[in-house]
Protein backbone atom coordinates (compact mmCIF):
# COMPACT_ATOMS: atom_id res chain seq x y z
CA UNK A 1 0.00 0.00 0.00
CA UNK A 2 1.32 3.17 -1.16
CA UNK A 3 0.49 6.49 1.70
CA UNK A 4 1.11 9.82 1.58
CA UNK A 5 0.33 12.43 3.83
CA UNK A 6 -0.15 16.22 3.10
CA UNK A 7 0.52 18.23 6.67
CA UNK A 8 0.26 21.55 7.22
CA UNK A 9 -1.98 22.53 5.17
CA UNK A 10 -3.31 26.11 5.70
CA UNK A 11 -7.14 25.80 4.94
CA UNK A 12 -8.19 22.69 3.20
CA UNK A 13 -11.23 22.83 1.02
CA UNK A 14 -13.16 19.13 1.16
CA UNK A 15 -16.49 19.94 -0.07
CA UNK A 16 -17.92 17.62 3.05
CA UNK A 17 -20.07 19.96 5.03
CA UNK A 18 -19.51 17.55 8.30
CA UNK A 19 -16.76 19.17 8.87
CA UNK A 20 -18.18 22.61 9.83
CA UNK A 21 -21.39 22.69 8.79
CA UNK A 22 -20.41 24.97 5.28
CA UNK A 23 -20.63 23.66 1.97
CA UNK A 24 -16.92 24.22 1.54
CA UNK A 25 -16.16 21.71 4.63
CA UNK A 26 -13.32 24.11 5.53
CA UNK A 27 -10.91 22.91 8.19
CA UNK A 28 -7.82 25.50 9.00
CA UNK A 29 -4.35 23.94 10.42
CA UNK A 30 -5.20 20.38 8.63
CA UNK A 31 -3.66 17.07 6.64
CA UNK A 32 -4.50 15.36 3.92
CA UNK A 33 -4.31 11.53 3.99
CA UNK A 34 -3.81 9.23 0.51
CA UNK A 35 -3.98 5.32 -0.22
CA UNK A 36 -3.79 3.80 -3.05
CA UNK A 37 -5.10 6.84 -4.95
CA UNK A 38 -8.06 7.76 -2.92
CA UNK A 39 -8.26 9.78 -0.07
CA UNK A 40 -7.72 7.71 2.98
CA UNK A 41 -8.82 10.44 5.83
CA UNK A 42 -9.19 14.72 5.99
CA UNK A 43 -9.16 16.46 9.31
CA UNK A 44 -6.87 18.54 11.89
CA UNK A 45 -3.33 18.01 11.20
CA UNK A 46 -3.06 17.84 15.02
CA UNK A 47 -5.05 14.67 14.71
CA UNK A 48 -3.07 13.38 11.49
CA UNK A 49 -2.57 9.42 11.43
CA UNK A 50 1.70 8.86 12.27
CA UNK A 51 1.76 4.89 11.63
CA UNK A 52 2.61 3.61 8.26
CA UNK A 53 3.15 6.43 6.63
CA UNK A 54 5.02 6.12 3.73
CA UNK A 55 6.06 10.25 2.57
CA UNK A 56 5.32 13.57 4.07
CA UNK A 57 4.86 16.41 2.50
CA UNK A 58 4.60 19.84 3.91
CA UNK A 59 2.07 22.37 2.60
CA UNK A 60 3.28 24.57 4.26
CA UNK A 61 0.50 26.87 4.99
CA UNK A 62 -0.88 26.99 1.51
CA UNK A 63 -4.57 26.52 0.48
CA UNK A 64 -5.76 22.71 -1.01
CA UNK A 65 -8.69 22.14 -2.74
CA UNK A 66 -10.08 19.26 -5.23
CA UNK A 67 -8.72 19.00 -8.66
CA UNK A 68 -11.62 20.63 -11.17
CA UNK A 69 -14.11 18.93 -12.67
CA UNK A 70 -14.16 20.80 -15.92
CA UNK A 71 -17.35 19.02 -16.85
CA UNK A 72 -18.26 21.08 -20.58
CA UNK A 73 -14.89 20.78 -23.38
CA UNK A 74 -14.90 20.28 -27.27
CA UNK A 75 -11.32 19.61 -26.91
CA UNK A 76 -11.32 17.69 -30.00
CA UNK A 77 -10.81 20.11 -33.38
CA UNK A 78 -7.78 21.50 -35.77
CA UNK A 79 -7.25 25.16 -36.38
CA UNK A 80 -7.96 28.34 -34.62
CA UNK A 81 -10.58 31.02 -35.06
CA UNK A 82 -9.16 33.86 -33.64
CA UNK A 83 -10.24 36.64 -36.89
CA UNK A 84 -13.21 35.75 -35.56
CA UNK A 85 -12.90 36.44 -32.13
CA UNK A 86 -11.08 39.51 -32.82
CA UNK A 87 -13.86 40.42 -35.95
CA UNK A 88 -16.18 40.31 -32.21
CA UNK A 89 -14.08 42.30 -30.67
CA UNK A 90 -14.69 45.20 -33.50
CA UNK A 91 -18.48 44.36 -32.69
CA UNK A 92 -19.80 41.60 -34.53
CA UNK A 93 -21.85 39.77 -33.07
CA UNK A 94 -21.58 35.39 -32.26
CA UNK A 95 -23.07 33.22 -34.28
CA UNK A 96 -23.06 29.17 -34.31
CA UNK A 97 -22.67 29.57 -38.26
CA UNK A 98 -18.58 29.89 -36.87
CA UNK A 99 -18.95 25.85 -36.29
CA UNK A 100 -18.31 25.26 -39.75
CA UNK A 101 -15.04 26.51 -40.43
CA UNK A 102 -13.52 24.16 -37.62
CA UNK A 103 -15.64 21.31 -38.71
CA UNK A 104 -13.57 21.49 -42.12
CA UNK A 105 -10.40 22.03 -40.51
CA UNK A 106 -11.30 18.91 -38.23
CA UNK A 107 -12.27 16.67 -41.36
CA UNK A 108 -8.81 17.10 -42.87
CA UNK A 109 -6.68 17.03 -39.56
CA UNK A 110 -5.18 13.49 -39.07
CA UNK A 111 -5.72 11.53 -36.32
CA UNK A 112 -2.49 11.93 -34.69
CA UNK A 113 -2.99 15.45 -35.11
CA UNK A 114 -6.20 15.73 -33.10
CA UNK A 115 -5.08 13.68 -30.42
CA UNK A 116 -1.88 15.58 -30.09
CA UNK A 117 -3.54 18.87 -30.17
CA UNK A 118 -6.36 17.68 -27.32
CA UNK A 119 -3.16 16.31 -25.52
CA UNK A 120 -1.68 19.74 -25.15
CA UNK A 121 -5.32 21.30 -24.37
CA UNK A 122 -5.23 18.51 -21.50
CA UNK A 123 -1.89 19.61 -20.26
CA UNK A 124 -2.94 23.26 -20.00
CA UNK A 125 -5.72 21.99 -18.22
CA UNK A 126 -4.12 20.01 -15.65
CA UNK A 127 -1.69 22.64 -15.00
CA UNK A 128 -4.27 25.13 -14.12
CA UNK A 129 -5.77 22.93 -11.41
CA UNK A 130 -8.25 20.68 -13.35
CA UNK A 131 -8.19 16.92 -13.07
CA UNK A 132 -11.36 15.79 -14.88
CA UNK A 133 -12.60 17.23 -18.33
CA UNK A 134 -15.75 15.53 -20.17
CA UNK A 135 -15.09 16.03 -24.22
CA UNK A 136 -17.45 15.89 -26.75
CA UNK A 137 -17.54 15.39 -30.52
CA UNK A 138 -19.40 17.75 -32.90
CA UNK A 139 -16.65 18.91 -35.73
CA UNK A 140 -16.92 15.97 -37.49
CA UNK A 141 -20.57 16.27 -38.45
CA UNK A 142 -20.62 12.74 -40.50
CA UNK A 143 -19.99 9.38 -39.92
CA UNK A 144 -16.57 9.06 -40.11
CA UNK A 145 -15.17 11.87 -38.47
CA UNK A 146 -17.63 11.87 -35.30
CA UNK A 147 -16.40 8.80 -34.40
CA UNK A 148 -12.91 9.15 -34.83
CA UNK A 149 -12.94 12.16 -32.79
CA UNK A 150 -15.08 9.81 -30.19
CA UNK A 151 -12.37 6.79 -30.35
CA UNK A 152 -9.56 10.21 -29.39
CA UNK A 153 -11.44 11.79 -26.71
CA UNK A 154 -12.14 7.96 -25.19
CA UNK A 155 -8.46 7.81 -25.36
CA UNK A 156 -8.08 11.19 -23.27
CA UNK A 157 -11.36 10.46 -20.37
CA UNK A 158 -13.83 8.26 -19.40
CA UNK A 159 -16.77 11.17 -20.09
CA UNK A 160 -16.86 11.09 -23.92
CA UNK A 161 -19.92 13.26 -25.71
CA UNK A 162 -21.72 12.42 -28.97
CA UNK A 163 -22.78 16.12 -30.08
CA UNK A 164 -22.87 15.24 -33.75
CA UNK A 165 -26.14 17.39 -33.46
CA UNK A 166 -23.70 20.53 -32.73
CA UNK A 167 -25.18 22.14 -36.39
CA UNK A 168 -26.38 21.34 -39.43
CA UNK A 169 -23.39 21.01 -42.34
CA UNK A 170 -22.91 22.28 -45.23
CA UNK A 171 -23.83 19.42 -47.32
CA UNK A 172 -26.94 18.89 -46.01
CA UNK A 173 -27.85 22.58 -45.99
CA UNK A 174 -30.82 22.33 -48.29
CA UNK A 175 -32.23 18.62 -46.12
CA UNK A 176 -31.58 19.91 -42.85
CA UNK A 177 -33.76 16.56 -41.73
CA UNK A 178 -31.60 14.39 -43.35
CA UNK A 179 -29.23 15.07 -41.11
CA UNK A 180 -30.91 14.15 -37.90
CA UNK A 181 -32.10 11.03 -39.74
CA UNK A 182 -28.51 10.47 -40.25
CA UNK A 183 -27.53 11.44 -36.27
CA UNK A 184 -30.48 9.38 -35.39
CA UNK A 185 -29.50 6.47 -37.11
CA UNK A 186 -25.99 5.60 -38.99
CA UNK A 187 -24.05 8.01 -36.90
CA UNK A 188 -25.35 6.78 -33.45
CA UNK A 189 -24.76 3.58 -34.40
CA UNK A 190 -21.18 4.14 -35.29
CA UNK A 191 -20.19 6.40 -32.08
CA UNK A 192 -22.36 4.22 -29.81
CA UNK A 193 -18.76 2.13 -28.48
CA UNK A 194 -17.27 5.87 -27.53
CA UNK A 195 -19.78 7.98 -26.44
CA UNK A 196 -21.12 7.89 -22.67
CA UNK A 197 -23.42 11.22 -23.39
CA UNK A 198 -25.44 12.40 -26.26
CA UNK A 199 -25.73 16.07 -26.31
CA UNK A 200 -27.29 18.39 -28.71
CA UNK A 201 -26.91 21.90 -29.47
CA UNK A 202 -30.58 23.33 -29.37
CA UNK A 203 -30.40 27.28 -30.19
CA UNK A 204 -30.75 29.70 -32.76
CA UNK A 205 -28.96 28.49 -35.86
CA UNK A 206 -28.51 25.14 -34.75
CA UNK A 207 -31.50 22.38 -33.52
CA UNK A 208 -35.46 23.50 -32.70
CA UNK A 209 -36.08 21.41 -30.00
CA UNK A 210 -38.71 18.65 -31.96
CA UNK A 211 -35.40 18.02 -33.78
CA UNK A 212 -33.59 18.12 -30.30
CA UNK A 213 -36.30 15.86 -28.53
CA UNK A 214 -35.45 13.43 -30.87
CA UNK A 215 -31.76 13.10 -31.07
CA UNK A 216 -31.61 12.92 -27.09
CA UNK A 217 -34.22 9.85 -27.09
CA UNK A 218 -32.32 8.42 -29.82
CA UNK A 219 -29.31 8.21 -28.11
CA UNK A 220 -31.59 7.16 -24.73
CA UNK A 221 -32.49 4.45 -26.57
CA UNK A 222 -29.21 2.89 -27.41
CA UNK A 223 -28.15 3.47 -23.74
CA UNK A 224 -26.18 7.30 -24.09
CA UNK A 225 -27.16 9.38 -20.81
CA UNK A 226 -28.34 13.04 -22.18
CA UNK A 227 -27.30 16.71 -21.17
CA UNK A 228 -27.80 19.45 -23.37
CA UNK A 229 -26.50 22.73 -24.45
CA UNK A 230 -29.70 25.32 -24.35
CA UNK A 231 -30.65 29.16 -23.67
CA UNK A 232 -27.37 30.25 -24.83
CA UNK A 233 -27.91 32.42 -27.38
CA UNK A 234 -31.81 33.14 -26.62
CA UNK A 235 -34.85 31.51 -24.71
CA UNK A 236 -36.19 28.49 -25.94
CA UNK A 237 -38.09 25.16 -25.15
CA UNK A 238 -34.36 23.75 -24.35
CA UNK A 239 -33.86 23.66 -20.82
CA UNK A 240 -37.61 22.23 -19.74
CA UNK A 241 -36.87 19.60 -22.79
CA UNK A 242 -33.52 18.93 -20.56
CA UNK A 243 -35.52 18.30 -17.42
CA UNK A 244 -38.09 16.35 -19.79
CA UNK A 245 -35.53 14.13 -20.59
CA UNK A 246 -33.78 13.86 -16.84
CA UNK A 247 -30.50 15.32 -18.33
CA UNK A 248 -27.61 15.44 -16.01
CA UNK A 249 -27.26 18.92 -16.71
CA UNK A 250 -28.68 21.62 -19.03
CA UNK A 251 -24.99 23.34 -20.45
CA UNK A 252 -25.04 27.66 -20.94
CA UNK A 253 -28.64 28.55 -19.95
CA UNK A 254 -27.71 31.97 -20.24
CA UNK A 255 -31.49 33.34 -21.08
CA UNK A 256 -33.59 31.57 -18.94
CA UNK A 257 -37.34 32.27 -17.99
CA UNK A 258 -39.43 31.88 -14.47
CA UNK A 259 -40.49 28.78 -16.48
CA UNK A 260 -37.55 26.99 -16.64
CA UNK A 261 -36.23 27.88 -13.48
CA UNK A 262 -39.62 26.46 -12.10
CA UNK A 263 -39.14 23.19 -14.34
CA UNK A 264 -35.56 23.11 -12.71
CA UNK A 265 -36.03 23.87 -9.26
CA UNK A 266 -38.00 20.21 -9.00
CA UNK A 267 -35.93 18.10 -10.87
CA UNK A 268 -32.08 17.08 -10.81
CA UNK A 269 -31.09 18.48 -13.90
CA UNK A 270 -27.85 20.71 -13.20
CA UNK A 271 -27.26 24.08 -14.91
CA UNK A 272 -24.01 24.31 -16.01
CA UNK A 273 -22.81 28.34 -16.66
CA UNK A 274 -19.70 28.44 -18.93
CA UNK A 275 -19.00 32.19 -18.66
CA UNK A 276 -16.24 31.80 -20.72
CA UNK A 277 -18.69 32.10 -23.63
CA UNK A 278 -20.03 35.25 -22.26
CA UNK A 279 -16.54 36.59 -21.66
CA UNK A 280 -15.43 35.75 -25.83
CA UNK A 281 -18.70 36.66 -27.65
CA UNK A 282 -18.91 39.84 -25.40
CA UNK A 283 -22.48 38.40 -24.13
CA UNK A 284 -24.44 39.47 -21.29
CA UNK A 285 -23.55 37.42 -18.60
CA UNK A 286 -26.37 35.25 -16.54
CA UNK A 287 -26.61 35.98 -13.30
CA UNK A 288 -26.79 32.87 -10.59
CA UNK A 289 -28.80 33.90 -7.72
CA UNK A 290 -32.69 33.42 -9.17
CA UNK A 291 -31.04 29.80 -9.84
CA UNK A 292 -29.50 29.67 -6.48
CA UNK A 293 -32.66 31.20 -4.55
CA UNK A 294 -34.49 28.39 -6.26
CA UNK A 295 -32.07 25.48 -4.84
CA UNK A 296 -30.86 24.61 -8.36
CA UNK A 297 -27.45 23.20 -8.22
CA UNK A 298 -25.29 24.61 -10.69
CA UNK A 299 -21.75 24.02 -12.15
CA UNK A 300 -19.13 26.04 -13.52
CA UNK A 301 -17.41 25.07 -16.64
CA UNK A 302 -14.46 26.39 -19.53
CA UNK A 303 -16.55 25.29 -22.68
CA UNK A 304 -13.05 25.25 -23.93
CA UNK A 305 -13.71 25.16 -28.13
CA UNK A 306 -12.02 27.37 -30.92
CA UNK A 307 -14.88 29.46 -31.44
CA UNK A 308 -16.28 30.66 -28.35
CA UNK A 309 -14.48 30.21 -25.43
CA UNK A 310 -11.15 29.34 -26.04
CA UNK A 311 -9.58 28.92 -22.68
CA UNK A 312 -8.52 25.59 -20.36
CA UNK A 313 -8.34 28.06 -17.38
CA UNK A 314 -10.96 27.20 -14.84
CA UNK A 315 -9.57 29.73 -12.37
CA UNK A 316 -10.49 32.48 -15.06
CA UNK A 317 -14.14 31.22 -14.88
CA UNK A 318 -14.15 31.65 -11.27
CA UNK A 319 -13.10 34.90 -11.57
CA UNK A 320 -15.46 35.93 -14.04
CA UNK A 321 -18.41 34.19 -11.84
CA UNK A 322 -17.62 36.13 -8.88
CA UNK A 323 -16.69 39.29 -10.69
CA UNK A 324 -19.66 39.24 -12.76
CA UNK A 325 -22.23 36.57 -12.09
CA UNK A 326 -22.61 37.35 -8.34
CA UNK A 327 -21.65 34.05 -7.11
CA UNK A 328 -19.83 34.13 -4.03
CA UNK A 329 -16.20 33.00 -3.77
CA UNK A 330 -17.45 29.81 -1.82
CA UNK A 331 -19.90 28.74 -4.35
CA UNK A 332 -17.97 29.74 -7.55
CA UNK A 333 -15.15 27.02 -6.36
CA UNK A 334 -17.91 24.64 -4.72
CA UNK A 335 -19.37 24.71 -8.44
CA UNK A 336 -16.28 24.40 -10.43
CA UNK A 337 -15.60 21.15 -8.75
CA UNK A 338 -18.32 19.70 -6.44
CA UNK A 339 -21.10 21.06 -9.31
CA UNK A 340 -18.94 19.91 -12.17
CA UNK A 341 -18.96 15.95 -10.62
CA UNK A 342 -22.68 16.33 -9.82
CA UNK A 343 -23.05 17.58 -13.85
CA UNK A 344 -21.61 14.19 -14.90
CA UNK A 345 -23.67 12.80 -11.88
CA UNK A 346 -20.15 11.31 -10.36
CA UNK A 347 -19.23 10.85 -6.56
CA UNK A 348 -16.03 9.69 -6.57
CA UNK A 349 -14.79 13.39 -7.58
CA UNK A 350 -15.17 16.70 -6.84
CA UNK A 351 -14.80 16.29 -2.92
CA UNK A 352 -12.06 14.74 -0.35
CA UNK A 353 -13.94 12.53 1.31
CA UNK A 354 -12.81 9.17 2.55
CA UNK A 355 -12.78 7.09 -0.86
CA UNK A 356 -12.82 9.28 -2.92
CA UNK A 357 -10.54 10.09 -5.57
CA UNK A 358 -7.43 11.64 -4.66
CA UNK A 359 -8.00 14.61 -6.86
CA UNK A 360 -6.26 17.75 -5.69
CA UNK A 361 -4.35 20.92 -6.05
CA UNK A 362 -2.37 22.84 -3.64
CA UNK A 363 -2.33 26.62 -4.10
CA UNK A 364 0.43 29.05 -3.86
CA UNK A 365 -2.25 30.97 -1.42
CA UNK A 366 -3.52 30.90 2.03
CA UNK A 367 -6.93 30.71 0.69
CA UNK A 368 -9.04 29.81 -2.07
CA UNK A 369 -10.45 33.52 -2.40
CA UNK A 370 -7.58 34.21 -3.66
CA UNK A 371 -8.48 32.43 -7.53
CA UNK A 372 -10.98 35.06 -7.79
CA UNK A 373 -9.03 37.77 -6.15
CA UNK A 374 -5.72 37.42 -7.94
CA UNK A 375 -7.01 37.47 -11.61
CA UNK A 376 -4.72 36.16 -14.25
CA UNK A 377 -2.03 34.80 -12.04
CA UNK A 378 -1.22 31.22 -11.93
CA UNK A 379 -1.53 29.75 -8.10
CA UNK A 380 -1.24 26.75 -9.18
CA UNK A 381 1.34 24.62 -7.13
CA UNK A 382 1.02 21.09 -7.20
CA UNK A 383 -1.52 19.14 -8.88
CA UNK A 384 -2.51 15.23 -8.00
CA UNK A 385 -4.51 12.76 -9.55
CA UNK A 386 -5.69 9.54 -8.42
CA UNK A 387 -2.85 10.18 -5.66
CA UNK A 388 -0.17 10.83 -8.24
CA UNK A 389 1.55 14.21 -8.31
CA UNK A 390 1.11 15.16 -12.52
CA UNK A 391 2.15 18.96 -12.13
O1 LIG B 1 -20.64 25.51 -26.40
N1 LIG B 1 -22.71 26.54 -28.36
C1 LIG B 1 -22.35 25.61 -29.07
N2 LIG B 1 -21.14 25.09 -29.14
C2 LIG B 1 -19.98 25.69 -28.62
C3 LIG B 1 -19.37 26.65 -29.55
C4 LIG B 1 -18.90 26.04 -30.75
C5 LIG B 1 -18.12 26.91 -31.66
O2 LIG B 1 -18.41 28.12 -31.82
O3 LIG B 1 -17.20 26.34 -32.26
C6 LIG B 1 -20.29 26.29 -27.26
O4 LIG B 1 -20.18 27.50 -27.03
FE1 LIG C 1 -20.24 23.91 -25.56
Amino acid sequence: MTSTLITHIGQLVTNDPSHDGSKLGLIKEAALLIEDGVIAWAGPDSQAPTHHIKKRIDAQGMCVLPGYVDSHTHLIFAGDRSNEFRARMLGESYTAGGIASTVEKTRKASDQLLLSHAQFLLAEANAGGTTTVEIKSGYGLNVQDERRCLEIAGSITQETTFLGAHVVPVEYKDSPKDYVDLVCGPMLEAIKPYAKWIDVFCDKGAFDADDARRILKAGIAQGLLPRIHANQLEQGQGVQLGVELDAASVDHASHLSEADIEALSTSKTVVTLLPGAEFSTRSVYPDVRALLEASITVALASDCNPGSSYTTNMAFIIALAVRDMHFSPEQAIWSATMGGAKALRRDDIGHLVEGARADFQILNAPSYIHLAYRPGVNLVEQVWQHGQQII
